[in-house]
């Protein structure tokens, strides 16, 4: 694994109402994918980390944990890193403000990096990450929702943020542009295999491992990778329409929902099929980087770095 040990984590310190939960937000854990992955792909070409790239792996790291400090709200998840989230320990106007301040301490690290070009890819990778927040959320009240769509969802959510780390690593490393185009194929399409690997543990997963409460796409009636395959496997669509809308007020309901929903996916062979969909993802990630010529040590890491992600249980 890319060491991400020299990454300061440091926040100012007033007003505690506004810093605590950031701090709180970053010292509960997290996989740290998006640093390491900036950081795999500056060592592809150079040695020690810089200050800048250690600036630019922070940057990744504060913004992605604004995003889902926000999301929780979006989501109403009561659990993120096996902790319970900002807004249920603090209030949704804490969440949303401490949010809003880890954006900006994310800006300023990414402007440290020094290059407008660097800036420019963080700039419109944000502005996609709303965007497909924003998907995200009105795919919620559809049942129509297509692969196309729901891929396209997706590698806004989730895809190009891991496409940008990647490039970002290779930009500040001084790689050429096909070969800092070709990683960010590879984080888009490792990004793309991440999240689907997400929704599949939303569903199957153990809470204990994941840190999140298993069910909260059923319950909230995400596009989930398992719903788009089941509504165009399902052979009777309107049974299984029934099963995703029914209601889930109480602890009961709630229990009696997942339980449904998974029982078809898993009669239908979705969860078998997101596993495919998975491997799929990450044999194209790895389609990305092959012609790059890099030495086998580094085409082994990145392959590791993929195993990391796909085969993850959290
Ligand atoms: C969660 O990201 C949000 C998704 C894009 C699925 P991670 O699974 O990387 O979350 P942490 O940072 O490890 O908690
Ligand atoms: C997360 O998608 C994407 C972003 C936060 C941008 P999810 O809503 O699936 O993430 P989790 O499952 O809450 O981590
Ligand atoms: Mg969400
Ligand atoms: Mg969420
Ligand atoms: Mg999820």
């Amino acid at each position: 694994m890319i060491p991400d040990g020299k990454i300061d984590f440091t926040f100012t310190a007033e007003p505690a109402g506004l810093y605590d939960p950031l701090r709180y937000m970053i010292s509960i854990g997290g996989k740290r994918i998006r640093p390491r992955l900036c950081l795999l792909a500056w060592s592809l070409f150079r040695g020690e980390p810089t200050p800048e790239v250690l600036e630019a792996a922070r940057a990744l790291e504060v913004f992605h944990s604004f995003t889902l400090m926000h999301d929780d709200i979006m989501d109403r998840s009561p659990l993120r890193r096996g902790m319970p989230t900002v807004w249920k320990k603090w209030n949704e106007d804490t969440a949303i403000l401490s949010g809003d301040v880890m954006l900006i301490d994310a800006y300023r690290s990414i402007a440290r990096c020094g290059s407008a070009a660097v800036l420019d890819v963080f700039t419109e990778t944000a502005a996609q990450v709303c965007e497909g927040q924003q998907f995200d959320m009105e795919f919620e009240s559809r049942d129509d929702v297509s692969m196309a769509e729901y891929e396209k969802m997706i590698g806004l959510k989730t895809a190009v943020l891991l496409a940008c780390a990647a490039r970002i690593g290779a930009m500040l490393a001084g790689a050429s542009e096909p070969v800092c185009e070709a990683l960010y194929r590879y984080g888009y399409e490792l990004g793309m295999a991440f999240q689907v690997a997400d929704d599949y543990l939303d569903a199957f997963g153990d809470e204990a491992v994941f840190g999140k409460p298993i069910g909260g796409d059923i319950i909230n009636c995400k596009s989930s990778w398992l719903t788009v395959r089941a509504l165009e496997l399902a052979p009777d669509k309107a049974a299984l329409l029934e099963a995703l809308k029914a209601p889930a007020a109480t602890p009961e309901e709630k229990a009696a929902k997942i339980a449904a929903v998974k029982a078809v996916y898993v009669s239908l062979g979705v969860d078998k099929d997101a596993t495919g969909a998975i491997a799929a993802y990450s044999r194209k990630a790895m389609d990305a980087v092959a012609g790059l010529g890099l030495d086998a040590a580094k085409l082994e890491a990145l392959d590791e770095f993929v195993n990391s992600l796909t085969g993850r249980v959290k």
